[in-house]
């Protein structure tokens, strides 16, 4: 069978049945630019995230505990090279106490996330997660970049639920030309290890990435498809001064809230943040994120004075700290009448 169709309505029609599209399917929709279009865009994955994950909206709460990174990744502040950076380590018990003030905020979900910073080795990144699980009822997603096979498999262990690890671009070749000595391949081993470990694993990309193109990111939804991730952050590339990529132009908010939706559509029923970096980069496209297929809100708890070190873009160490942005977004989401997510808010729920 052909998916061919003329008109974006039809093929938007389609995609919201949960018709299976074609690489020329989603690229069509990414490139969607008339107003009109673009908005029933959003309304079908918006109908489709509330037929699929429902009204609420669940808080995972991110602790970046390190801002150490062996990894020299061109477009990051926190890569290797970047001498300005100022460097800080968290210590075990200062992680444990801000799990337990994300419990106490009403988040179901701790996120910890770092550089690649091998000093948190397998045995103290153990302790630290089943730490976690004795104090507090919180389901755990590490971030915390690649790690072999034996670490994600003492981690999930220990009691790790979930992980992030961003594929980035599905594009081989500019990935290796942005993640110097590292390739996609490796990366989609690590995914794959991630998933035969029963983790639930999260992938996702920058937009407008130096030399990316709108094929690239039909690619990444297409990936993002095969590989079968739970949760999925698109955030928009924004060039950071302190590295090889300074003077780049920044990814554009609109595509970032399209490949959102085209996500939406197409994997129906997972997590999806309206992320930090759509934020940063302009503050009402965080907020429409969650009328376009958004069900995810990650706030950071992060201490200001590590946050603001942990400077993967610019603008990032300057974004609201947990209870002013629940606050924010106790407000808004009230008034859309989407409720706080109540519990861990897996994609796999709990009995
Ligand atoms: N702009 C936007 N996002 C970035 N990331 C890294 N550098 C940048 C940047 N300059 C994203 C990557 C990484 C995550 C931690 O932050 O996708 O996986
Ligand atoms: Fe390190 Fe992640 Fe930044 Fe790459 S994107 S330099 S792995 S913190």
């Amino acid at each position: 069978m052909t998916c061919t169709s003329s008109a974006p309505d039809d093929l938007l029609f389609r995609a919201e049945q949960g018709g299976c599209l074609s690489r020329e399917e989603i690229l069509e929709l990414l490139s969607l630019n008339d107003a009109e279009h673009v908005e029933h865009l959003y309304r079908s994955a918006d109908r489709v995230r509330a037929a699929c994950v429902g009204e609420e909206v669940f808080l995972r709460g991110i602790i970046e505990f390190s801002n150490h990174c062996m990894n020299n990744c061109r477009y990051c502040g926190l890569r290797r090279d970047n001498r300005q950076a100022v460097r800080y380590r968290m210590d075990d018990d200062e992680i444990l106490d801000l799990a337990e003030a994300i419990e106490d905020r009403g988040c179901g979900t701790v996120v910890l996330q770092s550089g690649e910073d091998l000093h948190y080795t397998r045995e103290r990144m153990c302790a630290i997660i089943s730490n976690i699980k004795a104090r507090t009822g919180l389901a755990i997603t590490l971030s915390i970049g690649q790690r072999p096979f034996d670490d994600y498999r003492a981690f999930r262990d220990a009691g790790a639920d979930r992980y992030l690890l961003r594929h980035e671009t599905a594009n081989p070749e500019l990935f290796a030309e942005l993640c110097p000595g590292r390739s996609l391949e490796d990366r989609i081993q690590c995914l794959r290890w991630l998933k035969e470990l029963d983790y639930e694993v999260g992938m996702g990309c920058m937009v407008g990435l130096p030399g990316q193109t709108a094929e690239d990111l039909a690619d990444d939804v297409l990936l993002i498809r095969e590989l079968g991730a739970d949760m999925i952050g698109i955030g928009p590339f924004i060039p950071h001064e302190e590295t090889p990529l300074k003077g780049s132009k920044a990814g554009d908010a609109g595509m970032v809230l399209r490949m959102l939706a085209v996500i939406r559509l197409v994997t129906r029923d997972t997590n999806i943040p309206s992320t930090t970096a759509l934020g940063v980069l302009d503050g009402d496209s965080r907020m429409k994120a969650f009328k376009a297929g958004a069900n995810v809100f990650m706030p950071v708890f992060t201490p200001q004075d590590c946050a603001k070190r942990y400077e993967i873009y610019p603008g990032k160490g300057d974004v609201k700290k947990a209870d002013g942005a629940i606050n924010d977004f106790r407000e808004f989401f009230g008034a859309m009448g989407r409720p706080m997510g109540k519990g861990p808010g897996g994609r796999r729920k709990r009995p």
